[in-house]
C-alpha cells in the first residue's frame, strides 16, 4: 500500500514520534509511507506530496513540532474541496491515510471515509479532550510544561507574597488545568466545565492570606466562563474551524486584574500559550506516539478502516471515527473536586 501521513491542527509535542511510528511500520511491511504537507492544505490545489524514505524519519523521535507541517486547514467547508481531496488521493497513488490530529482533522477523516477512502486516525491534541480515547498525544508534555512553569512560579509567588494567575491551554476542557494544577501544587484551578464567581475566588485568596499563607497561585484555563468575564463569544476573530481566537481573549489577564482590584493583592498573570505545544515530547507521548503509529498501520492492514486508533488503560483498540467526531471528552466532576482537597 502507499499510506498517506498528515499532521493536521494545532501542533504538539510526540507528531514526529508517530509519524516515524508510521512510516516504520510501513517500511516493516512493505507499504511505502507518502508524506502530505500541512495537513488538509497538503491535499488541495496541486497538493503537497513527497514519498517517505528511511532517512527522512532517522533523528525525529526526539523532537517537537511536525517535519510534516501543520495547519487549520478546513476542506468541510465546501464540497469542491473535498471533491478536490479525494481527486488527489487518487492522483497521487494514495491507498489509504493514517490522519494524525484532533477533533476538526478528524471530522474530515471521517467524513473521506464516508466517500469511500480508507482511513484510520491517531487521537493528537495538548487538550487531551477526545472522546472514547483516554489518551491524546502531546498532554503529558504539556503538563510537564505547566508543572515547570508552576514550580517556577511558586518561589517568585512566595518571595513578593503575591497572587500569580497562570493562564493554560484548554479549549473546551480543563485536562491541562486539573492535572498540570494538582501537579503543580495550585491553590485554585478553574476550567471550562464548572463557571465559578470571582467572588469565590477572591475570597478563597482571601481565607488563605487571613490562615498565613501569603501567595496563591490560580490555574486557569483559556476557555473558562465567568460571570464576571467576557464570554468566549464576544472574541471576534475566528480560525477555520470556527473557532474562536482565546490568546485574544486574555482572560487570565481580566481574571488578574479583578482579583488586584478587589482584594487588594498584588496580582500578576503569566500565560504559558503555546510554550505548552512546543518542545521535545515526554517519554510517555513518545511511547504512545509509537504504539499508535504502528497499531494505525496494522488496522490499515487488517481492513480496520474508518476509526481512531484509541488508547483504552494500557491497550489501543479501534473505535469508529463517527462515534468521536463532534464530542469532547470533559473532565470528570470528581476529579475537580479533588484538586480541592490541596488548595
Ligand atoms: O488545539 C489545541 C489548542 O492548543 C487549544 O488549547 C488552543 O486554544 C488552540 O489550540 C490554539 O490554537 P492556535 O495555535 O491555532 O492559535
Amino acid at each position: 500500500m502507499r499510506i498517506g501521513i498528515l499532521t493536521g491542527g494545532g501542533d504538539a509535542p510526540g507528531l514526529n514520534a508517530a509519524i516515524r511510528a508510521v512510516a516504520r511500520q510501513c517500511f516493516a511491511l512493505g507499504d511505502q509511507p507518502v508524506g502530505i504537507r500541512n495537513g488538509w492544505a497538503g491535499l488541495l490545489g496541486k497538493g503537497e506530496v513527497r514519498e517517505i524514505a528511511q532517512t527522512d524519519v532517522s533523528g525525529i523521535l526526539h523532537l517537537g513540532g511536525t517535519i510534516l507541517g501543520t495547519s487549520r486547514t478546513n476542506p468541510l467547508k465546501n464540497d469542491a474541496d473535498m471533491a478536490q481531496l479525494t481527486r488527489n488521493i487518487a492522483a497521487f497513488g494514495l491507498d489509504a491515510l493514517a490522519v494524525i490530529g484532533g477533533d476538526d482533522t478528524l471530522s474530515v477523516a471521517c467524513r473521506l471515509n464516508e466517500m469511500g477512502i480508507p482511513v484510520v486516525g491517531i487521537p493528537k491534541t495538548v487538550d487531551n479532550d477526545l472522546c472514547e480515547t483516554d489518551y491524546c498525544i502531546g498532554f503529558d508534555t504539556a503538563v510537564g510544561t505547566v508543572v515547570d512553569g508552576l514550580d517556577r512560579l511558586h518561589t517568585t509567588a512566595s518571595a513578593h507574597h503575591r497572587v500569580l494567575v497562570t493562564e493554560v491551554m484548554g479549549r473546551d476542557t480543563g485536562w491541562v488545568a486539573v492535572i498540570g494544577g494538582i501537579a503543580g501544587g495550585a491553590d485554585f484551578i478553574l476550567i471550562p466545565e464548572v463557571p465559578v464567581e470571582v467572588a469565590r475566588v477572591c475570597d478563597h485568596v482571601q481565607r488563605r492570606y487571613a490562615l498565613g499563607k501569603e501567595f496563591s497561585i490560580i490555574v486557569v484555563s483559556e476557555g473558562v466562563e465567568m460571570p464576571d468575564i467576557a464570554s468566549k463569544e464576544s472574541v471576534q476573530e475566528v480560525d477555520a474551524f470556527g473557532h474562536v481566537r482565546l490568546d485574544r481573549r486574555g482572560v487570565g489577564d481580566t481574571l488578574s486584574r479583578l482579583i488586584e482590584h478587589r482584594t487588594g493583592l498584588e496580582t500578576r498573570v503569566t500565560v504559558l500559550g503555546h510554550l505548552q505545544r512546543g518542545g521535545s515530547p515526554s517519554a510517555l507521548d513518545r511511547s504512545w506516539a509509537s504504539q499508535l503509529g504502528v497499531a494505525a498501520v496494522d488496522m490499515l492492514h487488517d481492513g480496520t478502516i474508518g476509526v481512531l486508533a484509541a488508547v483504552h488503560g494500557q491497550q489501543i483498540e479501534p473505535v469508529p471515527l463517527s462515534a468521536i467526531v463532534g464530542r469532547t471528552r470533559r473532565v470528570d466532576p470528581a476529579l475537580y473536586k479533588l484538586a480541592s482537597v490541596f488548595y
